[in-house]
């Protein structure tokens, strides 16, 4: 059986925000998977309905599965609104978290603001903190709060902005590696792309992914933290280019422009 690379990309300010990119892009992921060379898992925080709308209305890629709410559902085709995200995932997490107690975790915050319903589910309650006095350090407290609470929920801080508390098993890396054990894909290479801090556990998974050029600083600090065996690519160009960029980097897409002339 071949194996297929797979891209593991988040959608929102990764493969969005430069649409005539997004565009030259979708084509080119498109034929990759026609050609079976490539597996495309979209990994968001959007619902699963905000997805489907996007493939329409945005022009986002039809992948081979999405992975949503931040690595707390997954889904498999046929993407239909309504449906159902994987019980065998839901069930793993189900098992260690209780959302009554991740709400506590967020008891007394100043300024906190909790994100509408349908961004609060049974494994994942998000909140706002850019109205907080000091929202970095009350992410602090929040995470020292879970820390001490003994390891079954995580907290995942991005963009400045939101803060979400999962189950620990959760999260974009976990997930996507739970969908390629189930589903005994033949993966090769895993490779991610992402922009804020909930895209940091599928680099922190796979070691190895492309961060745009637009990508907030808790994704640019992997400049820092690179293990030996870690292959991040920093491009310079800002969204749906920038994965573009990283994929001919990373010998995925091929260019007769030869990036390495440049
Ligand atoms: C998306 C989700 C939101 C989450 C954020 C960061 O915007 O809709 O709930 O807090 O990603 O993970
Ligand atoms: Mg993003």
């Amino acid at each position: 059986m071949h194996v297929h690379d797979l891209l593991a990309s988040d959608i929102d300010n990764t493969l969005t925000g430069d649409e005539t990119a997004l565009r030259a892009l979708a084509d080119e992921i498109r034929d990759l998977r026609e050609r079976g060379e490539l597996w495309l898992v979209l990994s968001t925080g959007r619902r699963i309905e905000q997805v489907i709308e996007g493939f329409e209305a945005e022009g986002i890629p039809v992948p081979d599965a999405v992975i949503g709410q931040v690595g707390t559902e997954i889904f498999l085709p046929p993407f239909r609104s309504g449906r159902e995200p994987l019980e065998a995932w839901a069930a793993h997490l189900h098992e260690q978290f209780d959302r009554a107690t991740a709400i506590r975790f967020l008891e007394g915050v100043d300024g906190l603001v909790m994100q509408p319903d349908e961004f609060n589910t049974q494994l994942k309650v998000s909140c706002f903190l850019d109205g907080a006095p000091d929202p970095e350090a009350a992410a602090t407290e929040i995470r020292g709060r879970v820390a001490r609470s003994g390891g079954t929920y995580q907290v995942v801080w991005s963009s400045g902005k939101h803060l979400d508390i999962l189950p620990a098993a959760s999260g974009k890396g976990r997930a996507i590696r739970f969908l390629i054990d189930n589903l005994g894909l033949e993966v090769g290479r895993v490779i991610a792309a992402g922009d804020s801090g909930n895209d940091r556990s599928m680099f922190d998974e796979f070691g190895r992914g492309v961060i745009v050029a637009n990508a907030q600083p808790e994704l640019r600090a992997l400049a820092e933290g690179q293990s030996e065996h870690a292959e991040f690519y920093f491009a310079r160009a800002p969204y749906a280019a920038g994965v573009s960029e990283g994929l001919r980097h990373f010998g995925v897409l091929r260019d007769d422009r030869a990036e390495s002339a440049s």
